[in-house]
């Protein structure tokens, strides 16, 4: 008998159909519900986008009205909640902190997971809504302030400010991060997203999947990354340095952090528009400071461009565009949880809607069928 094809890491494998989002790494596009991810950055807030990826439409203006009013009242955090993340140490990275929450409130949801989509958008919108509340409590809880609460009067990205700073930034400030909350939403099967529907596909709950997944994105080789990037910069330092650090670290083998893509290949769809972003941001800021991280960016990004020809991902503009706002390193990937969660939940309701159970085979490769040896003595 030949041995069964084996697909390390799923590579090529396609292992279902969906209506969410599609990747064209031919023409380095990417879609959600058929429209360009470039266009839906440009034009639309990430409310809509968080509709249209849960409704399969962009909203009217009735809908978005009643979309952001429920999502406005769910912000605030119950006192249990607040009191539980109270006591988790400081020393735990903030997305063991968003696991954490997001398994209590699974816990503390009296509400029954009865598979249908209605529920489900529920709980999504709850997870929407929260998220950025337990993501800023604790960015300042590590910085010895008291938490500010959410601001029902603000949208979605400049209340995140809110509760960060205290006061929200120029109007292009916020725009920027909301292009990358709109970037991060959905990429149809990586790796976090994958995960959240194989938990779904044993028919397990919506918290557990979500869970799960917050586990799969921390990850350096998914949405680790961005963060990756920022202590990558600080340790090289000086933008005279870049060429010379890669040299050594392409030959000690080293992953270079905000490169590379499984799907594509010949560049991100979405690092142009977030690349402009940070940009807009360099420019507005103009202090050396800036300006030695800017150049230094650049540097590594031709650097790699002529050694290796790997393009750089989404988390290469994003994480530094995050430390220009004024973001904790550590709180890059939460905020790439604020965004996927839509995604993630999207793909839960749909995996639901057809579901297989997910478990593949393996080939074996360990010792053959031996006698268990009689215990010596
Ligand atoms: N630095 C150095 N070499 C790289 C990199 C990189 N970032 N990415 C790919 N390569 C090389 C790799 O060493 C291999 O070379 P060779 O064939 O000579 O051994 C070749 O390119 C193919 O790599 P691969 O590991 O087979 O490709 P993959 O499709 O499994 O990798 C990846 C995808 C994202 C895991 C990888 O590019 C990587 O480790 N990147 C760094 C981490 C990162 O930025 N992750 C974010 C991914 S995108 C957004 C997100 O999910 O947040």
């Amino acid at each position: 008998t030949t041995a069964p094809a084996i697909h390390r890491g799923l590579a090529g494998v396609v292992v279902d159909t969906t209506e969410i989002s599609t990747v064209i790494p031919e023409t380095n596009s990417l879609t959600y519900r058929g429209y360009p991810v470039q266009d839906l950055a440009a034009h639309r807030s990430f409310e809509e986008v968080a509709y249209l990826l849960w409704y399969g439409e962009l909203p009217d203006a009735a809908q978005l009205r009643e979309f952001q009013a429920r999502e406005r009242a769910l912000r605030p955090l119950g006192r249990t909640t607040s009191e539980l993340l109270a006591r988790l140490p400081e020393t735990c990275h903030p997305m063991d902190v968003l696991r954490t929450a997001v398994s209590f409130f699974g816990a503390e949801d009296p509400t029954e997971d009865d598979g249908s989509p209605a529920a489900h958008r529920a709980k999504s919108l709850t997870l929407l809504a929260k998220l950025p509340t337990v993501v800023a409590a604790d960015q300042r809880r590590r910085r010895g302030l008291a938490p500010v609460p959410p601001d029902p009067g603000l949208g979605y990205a400049e209340n995140f400010f809110h509760m960060c700073f205290g006061s929200v930034p120029a109007p292009e400030v916020v725009r920027c991060f909301e292009t990358s909350l709109v970037l991060y939403a959905e990429h149809s099967f990586n790796a976090s997203t994958f995960t959240a529907r194989v938990v779904t596909s044993t028919l397990s709950d919506l918290y557990s999947a979500v869970t799960a997944a917050i586990g799969a994105l921390k990850g350096p080789l998914h949405g680790g990354a961005n963060e990756a990037v920022m202590h990558m910069l600080e340790e090289i330092g000086d933008p005279q340095r870049a060429a010379e650090w890669l040299d050594g670290a392409l030959a000690a083998k080293r992953r270079i952090m905000g490169f590379g893509h499984r799907v594509y290949k010949h560049g991100d769809s979405r690092v142009p528009v977030m690349q402009e972003a940070l940009d807009r941001l360099v420019a507005r800021a103009a202090d050396p400071e800036t300006t030695r991280l800017a150049t230094l960016h650049t540097a590594l990004r031709n650097a790699m461009a002529g050694r290796k020809g790997i393009h750089p991902n989404l988390d290469y503009p994003a994480g530094l565009a995050y430390h220009l706002m004024g973001f904790d390193t550590p709180v890059f990937t939460p905020v790439f949880v604020m965004s996927r969660i839509t995604g993630w939940t999207a793909h839960i309701t749909e995996q639901l809607a057809h579901n297989a159970l997910i478990r593949p085979l393996a080939s074996y490769a360990g010792p053959d069928q031996r006698a268990v040896p009689a215990m010596a003595g």
